[in-house]
């Protein structure tokens, strides 16, 4: 028989078959939409994130709805919070009539089929912008779990479907779930921040929030970006202690580790495209050296292609919009 020449051209030939033989494809229902709320009536912009803002409670609903509307049926939700109201163990971020609380309401209320997802950490409410209690330059592990439960069950009783420990810290998944579940919060999932990243690729986010580190890095919680094993470690752990999903973060420049993830883990698999690759899109596409869509497809589809299920991503709106 005569050796044919292979040709995988054929299954690239037409749209077509292309459609045929895809493997991965973007959903509007993969998707966390990430927004940032602020107290009083104005929707203010973001410098370093344009296109994102800061919402007021009405903006915020708006928003959610509206991204809820086209598939996105996910949000997560960040504050900016008053200097006044920082103090060193962020008592602020367990006040039931707070920001965060109020924003669940407006949204349960407004969009009740909405799965909002809170962040659990403390460096938006704490005077030193750490995600923990800072007691003589050192991160306190034990005491910041402490007030990470507080601030659960604050939003646990507000109505959050999901809470999204960001911080870090050690045994915070088991004590939150102990916590949950001891106060009949049985339903209320835990999406853990299992390899978190200390990241340059934050600055834009810390800079909407102002939650930038007064002092220090945050290199003694989150993992040394030279670091693949080490992921592994944590996943096990959050697994045990309770987590629904666990996540990756960044989510670009660590597809191998949300592959390990994939691997290693039976639980769904979350990657956070953050404030810095949204910022390095959105710019190099404003100045006219990127194609915004087709580069955010790409590399929204990447992160799924690595093993991905759920992505949280400040494009979120408009993909679901683009695929409509
Ligand atoms: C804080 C938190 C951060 C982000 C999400 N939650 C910043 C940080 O850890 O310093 C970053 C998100 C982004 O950059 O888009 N716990």
């Amino acid at each position: 028989m005569i050796q044919r020449p292979h040709r995988p051209r054929r299954n690239r030939k037409s749209a077509g078959v292309r459609n045929l033989v895809r493997e991965v494809s973007l959903s509007a229902h993969d998707f966390i939409y990430p927004l940032f709320v602020q107290e009083g009536d104005a929707d203010e912009s973001i410098d370093a994130m344009p296109g994102c803002k800061r919402w007021s409670l009405v903006g915020l609903v708006k928003e959610a709805s509206e991204a809820f509307a086209l598939g996105v049926t996910s949000v997560v939700i960040f504050p900016a919070v008053d200097e006044s109201l920082k103090n060193k163990t962020a008592d602020e971020s367990w006040n039931d009539n707070g920001l965060i609380p109020r924003a669940i309401k407006a949204l349960k209320q407004a969009c009740p089929e909405l799965v909002v997802v809170t962040d659990v950490a403390l460096d938006p409410y704490n005077i030193d912008g750490h995600d923990g209690v800072v007691r003589d330059g050192e991160i306190v592990n034990d005491e910041t779990v402490e007030i990470l439960c507080k601030q659960a069950l604050c939003h646990a009783k507000a109505g959050a479907d999901i809470v999204s420990p960001s911080d870090m810290m050690d045994g915070r998944v088991g004590a939150l779930r102990e916590a949950l579940d001891d106060a009949g919060y049985q339903n209320v999932s835990i999406l853990s921040y299992t390899a978190k990243y200390a990241s340059a690729y934050y600055g834009p986010f810390r800079g909407a929030l102002g939650s930038a580190p007064k002092a220090g890095d945050k290199k003694s919680y989150q993992m040394d970006y030279a670091n693949v094993r080490e992921c592994v470690r944590e996943a096990i752990l959050d697994e045990e202690e309770g987590a629904d999903m666990i996540m990756v973060k960044p989510a670009g420049a660590y597809l191998d580790i949300i592959m390990r993830l994939k691997e290693v883990s039976t639980l769904p698999i979350a990657a956070y495209q953050v404030s810095g690759e949204y910022l390095m899109i959105k710019s190099a596409a404003e100045a006219g050296w990127l194609d915004e869509k087709a580069v955010v497809l790409e590399s929204l589809t990447a992160i799924k292609r690595a093993g991905a299920d759920v992505i949280l991503s400040y494009f979120a709106k408009d993909v679901a919009g683009w695929l409509k």
